[in-house]
């Protein structure tokens, strides 16, 4: 099977992480949860849930926000037979030694789910803010630090590399610092947009760097880009 035809969902899924998965993503330390951070396009990933509860300041945001926790978890189990398709099918493209199983990895996806659900009810608007990039609404320099885990690059082939300039732009304007990961293509091979993101904010003046962090799950993608003003 071709492999760009082993993953097939229909457009960005509402399949979250959580807070161990995001601090290997982006290299955390405990620093760098001091203040405030802002995750974007967070979905139904624990992050904010968990890492609140240790008492960091997160703000998450998602287009999905405009709705009730019920109709986020409904839209989950009806995307959730092609995600678990495509973990099958795509095997060879991940390395297993961390997760061991397509389904130990639906079991992690639910605890997410059901830990960002009950912050979800609790929490509101403290929390969850619905927003979509390429524009957010908040002020210049209201975060320390943005995040975006499996959104950018990632959804390369929906997301042009006019959006990913656009949407880098306003990370920057609203946080000091922003970090993405990954950094590869939903069909396991490197971002197109990458090299001409990495050239645009370098003649910018920005600071922008590849870092290697301690995760690997898709092949390859094993470093996240860090974009400093
Ligand atoms: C694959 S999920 C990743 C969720 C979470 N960041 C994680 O890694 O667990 C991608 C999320 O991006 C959201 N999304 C899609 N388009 C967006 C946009 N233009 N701005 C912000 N978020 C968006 C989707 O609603 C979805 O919840």
């Amino acid at each position: 099977m071709e492999m760009e035809q082993e993953f097939k969902l229909d457009g960005i899924v509402p399949w979250g992480r959580r807070l161990w998965e995001y601090r290997a993503f982006f290299a955390l330390e405990e620093a760098d949860l001091r203040g405030a951070v802002l995750d974007v396009g967070s979905g139904p990933s624990s992050f904010a849930a968990e890492a609140s509860a240790a008492g960091a300041q997160v703000t998450a945001t998602d287009p999905l926000y405009a709705l009730p926790g019920e109709t986020i978890a409904q839209r989950f189990e009806e995307t959730r037979g092609a995600m678990m398709e495509g973990l099958r099918q795509a095997r060879h493209r991940f390395r297993w030694s961390q997760y061991g199983s397509p389904e130990a990895i639906e079991t992690i996806r639910r605890e997410a789910l059901a830990l960002f659900l009950a912050d979800y009810e609790r929490a509101g608007a403290r929390h969850y803010v619905e927003a979509s990039l390429p524009k957010l609404p908040f002020a210049e320099g209201a975060f320390r630090l943005a995040l975006s885990s499996h959104l950018l690059f990632l959804y390369g082939d929906d997301l042009d590399f006019a959006f990913h300039i656009e949407a880098l732009h306003e990370l920057l304007r609203v946080a000091g610092e922003v970090r993405v990961f990954p950094l590869i293509n939903l069909d396991g091979r490197p971002s197109s947009h990458l090299p001409g993101v990495l050239a645009h904010f370098a003649r910018e003046g920005m600071q922008a760097e590849l870092v290697p962090v301690p995760y690997e799950f898709q092949r390859g993608a094993t470093k996240m880009l860090r974009l400093r003003r």
